[in-house]
């Protein structure tokens, strides 16, 4: 199972799917979860992600400035707010993209974002151009349930695959709640929520990856020593270059799997011994 943090969510949905399918998952915000558990940390993600995690997804950092749909601002500034302010907005919803964007120690990263104006882009460290959008009718099997909606969401992935759509439906039932939010101090909540199809094939499908990555690193990492490597065989071994190779070969063999990685960590072995 793999350690995974949901940074900038409050909603919990990507967290509670990851976590009904057995990962180790936390989720993160500055803000407190919606609802009340014990697997939410309240801080900055960037210091979050320093720990130990095998997959982080960042839903949607503050991007009210960095989406298409907000380009207007830049311009036009909306009432009781300055040029200066937004710009300098652009600048911080920037920084934090690029940071969580470019982590290095973690294996698989995916950033959630919708579609960006071209000077979010320009600001953003090593950026590239998103490896998928999706829609999260495509993930809905109910057409009244609450995934059957129009929304484009774009996945910036690394090390991770393409998010497989796990829908029955065909989008000409998909509703467009999302946009059509009223006014409120609530609505960017709103228009930010996630949606359960599209977290549910996150966990399955992403979850799935990072928890294998982790379990070849494991092998990977163990200690070269042939009583934690292989069990002994009970054949006579045959020299090769002065290593013993086959007879563990097939020892490891009789295990399935594990045969490839028992055959590595078991020829060093013996060629150290
Ligand atoms: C647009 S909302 C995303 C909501 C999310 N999709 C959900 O379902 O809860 C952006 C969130 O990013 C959080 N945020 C912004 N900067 C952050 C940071 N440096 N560390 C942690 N959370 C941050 C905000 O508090 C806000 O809750």
């Amino acid at each position: 199972m793999a350690k995974v943090l949901i940074g900038c969510e409050t909603s919990g949905v990507v967290r509670e799917a990851f976590l009904a399918l057995g990962h180790d998952a936390w989720s993160c915000d500055l803000l407190p979860s919606d609802t009340p558990t014990n697997r939410h940390i309240q801080g900055d993600v960037l210091d979050v992600m320093q720990g130990d995690w095998d997959l982080m997804a960042v839903m949607h950092p503050s991007c009210t400035r960095l989406c298409n749909s907000g380009v207007r601002w830049l311009s036009k500034p909306p009432t009781g707010r300055s040029l200066q302010d937004m710009w300098s907005e652009l600048d911080t919803g920037a920084a934090l993209f690029s940071a969580v964007w470019n982590v290095s120690h973690i294996p698989c990263v995916a950033v959630e974002n919708p579609v960006m104006h071209k000077h979010a882009k320009a600001r953003i460290q090593n950026y590239q151009p998103p490896a998928q959008t999706v829609q999260p009718w495509q993930f809905a099997t109910d057409p009244d349930g609450p995934d059957n909606e129009r929304k484009r969401t774009c996945f910036w992935l690394r090390n991770l695959p393409l998010l497989k759509a796990t829908g029955t439906l065909d989008g000409t039932s998909s509703r467009d709640s999302v946009h059509k939010a009223s006014p409120g101090a609530e609505r960017w909540k709103l228009r930010s929520k996630f949606f359960p199809g599209i977290a549910a094939a996150m966990a399955d499908q992403w979850g799935y990856h990072a928890s294998r990555l982790r379990q070849v690193a494991q092998i990977r990492n163990r200690p070269l020593n042939g009583e934690t490597q292989c069990p002994p065989s009970p054949l006579k071994p045959l020299q090769i270059g002065g290593a013993s190779v086959l007879p563990l070969f097939a020892t490891c063999a009789s295990k399935g799997a594990s045969a490839i990685f028992g055959l590595g960590a078991c020829t060093v072995f013996q060629q150290k011994s």
